[in-house]
């Protein structure tokens, strides 16, 4: 390590960090450039996980900092409410171009937890403007990650997230069971086999409730920050299927899914499902500027917009939403998706990735393996009294020789940039196998 003066750290409170380790150990990082971090020490660190999920042109794309760079000199800010900007619109279609059939009225945010609870509220505009106003409940799932706001931690099912505001969470939420487990399918590759019938559980719910109380559905097609949960065959074929057949809307949380992650457009475009909303975030502007988006059935978006008397059909919105740096990063980056063909790069690269991760299977404390697209999650056993210590030391060990993972509780998640070569592929599982033996 060179010797780095770092700045004044205490004034940060850092999220999603332990904050008191962290600056008295901190790793810091001062440039990004393809596939690679630079460190503070000038490191050159492999990036195994685009980021945090979203970076999935590679980091440094010159196409994209240079619309921004541009777009700062001639229009730095538009407001989006009663005035528009013409790249909002050029934007809008380019995104609704990659959904699925229909879902091509796109509402602008600047996060993915923005995202969710937009989405969450057209689902419920959208029953009111139908008359039916009673149809305000809404059905999560244990495990999900939908951000922190306070509709994404109430349909979310991460306890940690939740439990310091448990008496103010949304009220009549509801739960899916999660689909984990392991006896049944550790180690499938791919989705697994076991599990589909984890969705009739939903038939349960609406049960107890009444269809005509349930507003919408809300999952992760792939289940990521809480450690790569992959949907078994015929699970989310069935949530759609239960919420068609009781008018109940189903959103899928593509925040990580879309934009190539899974090889494809969407989660929802891989399985051949239509669900009613989609949201997005993340890779939607390689993360160059912060940006989300909710993908909407047009007929949603007509129920309100049409429907309504006159006037704003829908008080919602963000002073950034459709911010012109963002949309020029949106502009530019799915431009490079396109170009450079990258979801089918993610969908070629995936069986390698896949084998490189099952190489894994007889490591020292791997539990499971799981992958999907260009997505893969390795679940170690917990050391005894100290559950997340593996792979805590996993992380560290693996950025000091070099290449960036993630972790969240005691699963490694690896999610490259789309541009990641097969050798840069073997430089990640090798690391990490390396790094495997020398863990207690
Ligand atoms: C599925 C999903 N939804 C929502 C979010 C929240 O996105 P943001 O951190 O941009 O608010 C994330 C972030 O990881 C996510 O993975």
């Amino acid at each position: 390590m060179s010797q780095h003066q770092h700045p004044d750290l205490s004034h940060l409170w850092m999220p999603f960090t332990a904050n008191q380790q962290f600056k008295k150990d901190p790793r810091l990082l001062v440039g990004a450039k393809g596939m690679y971090y630079t460190a503070a020490g000038g490191e050159q660190i492999l990036d195994a996980t685009a980021g945090l999920w979203c970076v999935n042109a590679g980091h440094g794309r010159e196409e994209i900092s240079a619309a921004i760079a541009q777009q700062t000199q001639t229009l730095d800010y538009a407001p989006s409410f009663q005035i528009g900007h013409e790249d909002s619109f050029r934007a809008a279609k380019a995104v609704a171009q990659l959904m699925p059939k229909g879902l091509d009225r796109i509402f602008f945010t600047n996060s993915g937890s923005e995202a969710i609870d937009t989405a969450l509220k057209i689902a419920i505009a959208y029953h009111r403007a139908r008359g039916d106003a009673q149809r305000t409940r809404l059905i999560g799932r244990e495990r999900g990650y939908h951000g922190v706001g306070f509709g994404g931690i109430s349909v979310g099912g991460i306890s940690n997230n939740r439990k310091n505001f448990s008496s103010l969470l949304l009220p009549h939420v509801d739960h899916l069971p999660h689909t984990h487990h392991l006896e049944k399918n550790a180690f499938s590759r791919g989705q697994p086999a076991w599990g589909a019938h984890l969705a009739d559980e939903l038939e349960n719910i609406i049960a107890l409730h009444d269809p005509s109380t349930i507003a919408a559905v809300v999952v992760e097609p792939m289940a990521g920050s809480t450690g790569v949960l992959v949907p078994p065959k015929g699970y989310l074929e069935k949530l759609r299927e239960i919420t068609a057949k009781h008018g109940i809307l189903l959103i899928f949380d593509e925040v990580i899914t879309a934009f190539g992650r899974l090889g494809y457009n969407t989660a929802s475009e891989m399985l051949g499902i239509t669900p009613d909303l989609i949201t997005l975030a993340k890779g939607i502007s390689n993360a160059a500027v912060p940006a989300g988006a909710v993908a909407v059935h047009r007929d949603l978006h007509d129920a309100i917009v049409h429907g309504s008397a006159g006037g704003i059909e829908f008080f919602h919105g963000y002073t950034y939403s459709a911010h012109p740096l963002a949309t020029a990063a949106i502009l530019a980056t799915l431009d490079i998706y396109a170009r450079e063909e990258l979801f089918m790069r993610a969908r070629r690269l995936s069986p390698y990735l896949e084998q490189a991760a099952h190489a894994l299977r007889d490591s020292r404390h791997v539990m499971d393996i799981r992958n999907i697209g260009l997505v893969a999650g390795i679940e170690l056993s917990p050391r005894p009294g100290a559950a997340g210590a593996r792979a805590a030391e996993a992380f560290e060990k693996c950025f000091d020789r070099g290449v960036l993972i993630r972790y969240t509780a005691d699963t490694i998640a690896i999610s490259p940039p789309l541009i990641v070569t097969e050798g840069q592929i073997d430089q990640i599982f090798n690391t990490l196998a390396e790094v495997l033996k020398t863990i207690d």
